[in-house]
């Protein structure tokens, strides 16, 4: 199989979990990324159906408007019953690195705000330790030098993200050469250097479930 056929797979899976909430007339978090795009895809049958989604970005409100979904502010809907979203690289007890798309902030705020997120990827991304995949970190510019050398001094090499701004208007610096073995602490002690938004560990929050494609099916992992 590709990958975008695992990748489809894992989002057909995701709508096979999430349709008896969709019919319960619940706002639905929605994700970024190739992964996400296979699911909002998808989505589109419901488009009658389902009452509204809450976006991690503006890709991902503009895929789901093209498709005639809701897109509702997250300050309007209380808290979401279900987050669907992929990642980067996830370890067995679903802790992720997230936010190769830049949108980490959102995604991470949506997650916080959702009974449930189901994370769904290809099988290539479960790993045993996280950290071979860049960790990207969203940073307020003015402190892009700062917190650099912060990065440096917990044993990361930190690259700026050439040419990118978030949807937050700040900048993504990508942390090399950090093999991550306490996924929680490093995702606290990234975020309390001041001028650090967000980083793109998800391991205080970590996925409910991850559905995983693989040549033999979609894994799950709970
Ligand atoms: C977006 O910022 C990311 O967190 C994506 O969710 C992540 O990069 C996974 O993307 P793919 O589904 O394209 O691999």
């Amino acid at each position: 199989m590709t990958q975008d056929e695992l990748k489809l797979a894992v989002a057909q899976a995701a709508i096979d979990h999430i349709t008896p909430a969709i019919l319960d007339g619940e706002i639905i978090g929605i994700g970024t990324g190739s992964t996400a795009n296979f699911f909002i895809d998808l989505l589109a049958k419901f488009k009658g159906d389902i009452k509204g989604t809450v976006a991690s970005s503006e890709a991902s409100a503009q895929r789901l408007r093209k498709h005639g979904i809701e897109v509702f502010e997250l300050n309007t809907t209380g808290t979401i019953a279900v987050y669907v979203d992929g990642a980067d690289e996830a370890n067995e007890r679903l802790e992720l690195i997230k936010g190769g798309g830049a949108a980490l902030t959102r995604e991470k705020i949506v997650a916080a705000a959702s009974k449930e997120f189901v994370c769904i990827a290809d099988g290539s991304k479960l790993v045993g330790q996280l950290g071979a995949f860049p960790l990207p970190v969203e940073v307020i510019p003015m402190a892009r030098s700062y917190v650099a050398r912060e990065l440096v001094k917990l044993g990361g090499n930190p690259v700026y993200r050439e040419g990118v701004v978030t949807d937050n208007g700040n900048i993504i610096i990508d942390v090399y050469d950090f093999m991550i073995s306490t996924p929680r602490k490093t995702e606290e002690e990234i975020n309390n250097i001041t001028g650090v938004v967000t980083n793109g560990l998800f391991a205080c929050r970590p996925a409910d479930i991850l559905l995983l494609g693989t040549a033999d099916g979609v894994k799950i992992l709970k």
